[in-house]
């Protein structure tokens, strides 16, 4: 379990840097993991009109559900911080809005995902039921 939170950090880290956030500059990196042990990476995405901008998280879900995959998500690592210091401020956890978008993915291949959040007071571990209880999601629909 080590092994994998470790590699799914070092993956959001990186993908950190990829970040495009002129207007924040708070670059955000998730990694998530699939069942079948592929690793997909999203940054942030902001936009000149603020409130368009899109979250490392939604990124990620959105490349994967794009693919065509509809694969069950294991695990994800979410970081950020300023440019090149993802992870060395204070914990970053997933936003509301992306705790939605993550279930989507979750219940599609019913998993509840662990999630590891960076911060420079450690990394938090936590599932996606607990970061989102009583969720709303594809089942809720009939
Ligand atoms: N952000 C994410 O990418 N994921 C989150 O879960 C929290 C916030 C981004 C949005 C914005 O580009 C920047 O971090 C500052 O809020």
């Amino acid at each position: 379990m080590n092994d994998t939170r470790d590699t799914l950090m070092t993956a959001a880290r990186q993908a950190a840097a990829n970040a495009y956030a002129p207007y924040s500059k708070f670059h955000v990196g998730a990694a998530l993991l699939l069942a079948d042990g592929r690793v997909v990476t999203g940054a942030n995405v902001e936009n000149a009109s603020y409130g368009l901008s899109l979250c490392a998280e939604t990124v990620a879900v959105a490349s994967i559900l794009a693919s065509g995959a509809r694969p069950q998500l294991t695990a994800l690592a979410v970081t950020g911080g300023g440019p090149g210091a993802a992870g060395q401020g204070p914990r970053v956890t997933p936003c509301g809005r992306c705790r939605q978008v993550l279930n989507e993915i979750a219940q599609l291949g019913n998993t509840d995902p662990v999630v590891w959040c960076d911060g420079a007071e450690g990394i938090l571990e936590v599932r996606l039921s607990d970061l989102l209880p009583h969720a709303f999601g594809p089942a809720n629909l009939g």
